[in-house]
């Protein structure tokens, strides 16, 4: 008995020598991901890439030899948080720090960066991710490398990913923006609106399909102009996508509402494997604010296309951004706002301070609003979207809903996650081997932002 204990001890021992000597040639890096899908979806092809060149990722920041942040610039907050993180750390910290992402697309931060921020090594763009391995060869030889595209005329295929689970995944369709919103920096950051070929995206969704992937969510700025600059459209894509097999459900983010054609409307009726939810930003309330925000639909428009969605599927779910404190924004304008969030009754929505983003038309307009009111209002609209979840989600308790099981519950390891077809989170107890399966749930509980059930037999 003792013998056997000593020996296992002897085991440890020398496996942690083995890992500290290996320790000393492997190389570690960490990501730190802030912002949008896009950016999740491209840490995933940087985590590919990185791993094709011998790096091992660790979650853990301090011990990594590169430590990258993948950054956002939609508003000031997170960039504070990035450049608050990086002064932590001093030239010789021994690592390469890197920064990618939204932030270093723009003049005046890749000068802040370049100047003002010596530890960084690494700069490189969201067009130029697949330079990746030239880059990062020339930082690990000691020089600092700081190279960004303004745009890239041609998409990159064929990189490749670490996605981080078997369930679903994200599937970039489209890169960019056209639509210039007069607040948003990310036609500046992210170009113009380019679409991937759907030979590319069938084949990619027909590869997760056979890696046993269930759900897909296609991605783009503005989804629904998908295919305008290749002549082709996006609810034919949808169908396209509907066919390949193994794969259970679509969904997609994120749809501009000018756009949204009656075509992507009956394929909610007619695509099975399209779920009953539509992200649909609708950014302000009123008239006025939405011109000046440069939206190019009415608050009528945005409210008729709700009533045509849900007569042509009854009960699908609807979630949306509001930015509030836009420039000139009375409070007149703001009531309009709370009043179309009565009006549409979103099951949940993204809400949003407005930030001004240096180059962009807004930031330069007149009567910005007091960051007092701004805070206020905030409050009002949080107040009121939460009574309406939590009544939304009230009313389902006793139905049945079906799930796709993503894995444990984060709080709860021995009860399943996953989500309803409508994408709200619903945990319950069952056995892990139904994760990657469909399951029944009835709803027991009804949440702000999750459901609580039990499976039916
Ligand atoms: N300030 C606040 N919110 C913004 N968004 C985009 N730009 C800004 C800004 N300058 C919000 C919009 C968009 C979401 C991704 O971020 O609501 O839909
Ligand atoms: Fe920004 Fe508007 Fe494009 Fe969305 S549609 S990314 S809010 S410019």
């Amino acid at each position: 008995m003792t013998s056997e204990i000593s020996y296992s001890k002897i085991e440890v021992f020398s496996c942690n020598k083995e890992m500290k000597r290996l320790s000393k040639t492997v190389k570690l890096f960490a990501i730190l991901t802030f912002g949008c899908q896009m950016n999740v979806r491209d840490s995933e092809t940087i985590k590919g890439i990185l791993e094709s060149l011998g790096y091992i990722e660790t979650d853990n920041p301090d011990e990594a030899d590169l430590l990258l942040f993948n950054t956002c610039s939609v508003r000031e907050n997170p960039e504070r948080k990035v450049y608050g993180r990086i002064q932590q750390y001093k030239e010789d910290s021994g690592k390469i720090i890197g920064i990618c992402g939204c932030m270093v697309q723009q003049g005046a931060e890749f000068e802040y960066i370049k100047n003002e921020l010596p530890q960084v090594r690494l700069v490189f763009g969201t067009h130029n991710i697949h330079e990746l391995p030239e880059l990062l060869e020339k930082a690990e030889e000691g020089q600092r490398v700081l190279n960004v595209w303004e745009d890239k005329q041609e998409i990159v295929e064929g990189l490749p990913a670490k996605r981080d689970q078997g369930v679903k995944a994200f599937v970039n369709i489209s890169y960019g923006c056209n639509n210039f919103c007069t607040y948003c920096i990310v036609p500046y950051t992210r170009g113009r609106e380019k679409s991937r070929t759907p030979e590319n995206i069938i084949s990619e969704v027909r590869e997760l399909a056979q890696n046993g992937y269930k759900e897909v969510t296609l991605l783009g700025q503005n989804v629904n102009s998908y295919g305008k600059d290749l002549g082709l459209d996006f609810a034919a894509l949808l169908e396209k996508v509907h066919e390949v097999e193994g794969i259970e459900r679509i969904r997609f983010t994120t749809s501009h509402p000018k756009d949204l054609s009656d075509r992507l409307i009956a394929a909610f009726k007619n695509l099975p494997k399209l779920c009953e939810h539509l992200h649909l930003p609708v950014q302000a309330g009123s008239d006025r604010i939405l011109k000046k925000m440069n939206r190019r639909y009415t608050r009528e428009q945005y409210l008729e296309l709700v009533a045509k969605l849900r007569d042509a599927v009854p009960g699908i779910a609807l979630t949306t951004d509001i930015i509030v404190g836009f420039p000139g924004e009375t409070e007149e304008d703001f009531l309009q706002t709370l009043d179309i969030v009565e009006k549409v009754r979103y099951d949940s929505a993204f809400t949003f301070i407005y930030s001004p983003r240096k180059g962009t038309p807004a930031a330069e307009m007149p009567d910005q609003v007091d960051e007092e009111v701004k805070k206020e209002r905030i409050y009002r609209l949080i107040d009121l979207q939460n009574r309406i979840s939590g009544e939304i989600n009230q009313e389902i308790v006793g139905s049945t809903v079906e799930v796709l099981v993503e894995g444990t519950s984060k709080t709860d390891p021995s009860r399943l996650t996953g989500k309803t077809r409508s994408n709200k989170t619903i945990n319950f107890p069952g056995d892990v081997g139904l994760i990657g399966r469909t399951v029944q749930v009835e709803v027991t509980a009804g949440k702000l932002s999750s459901l609580e059930g039990k499976l039916k037999e």
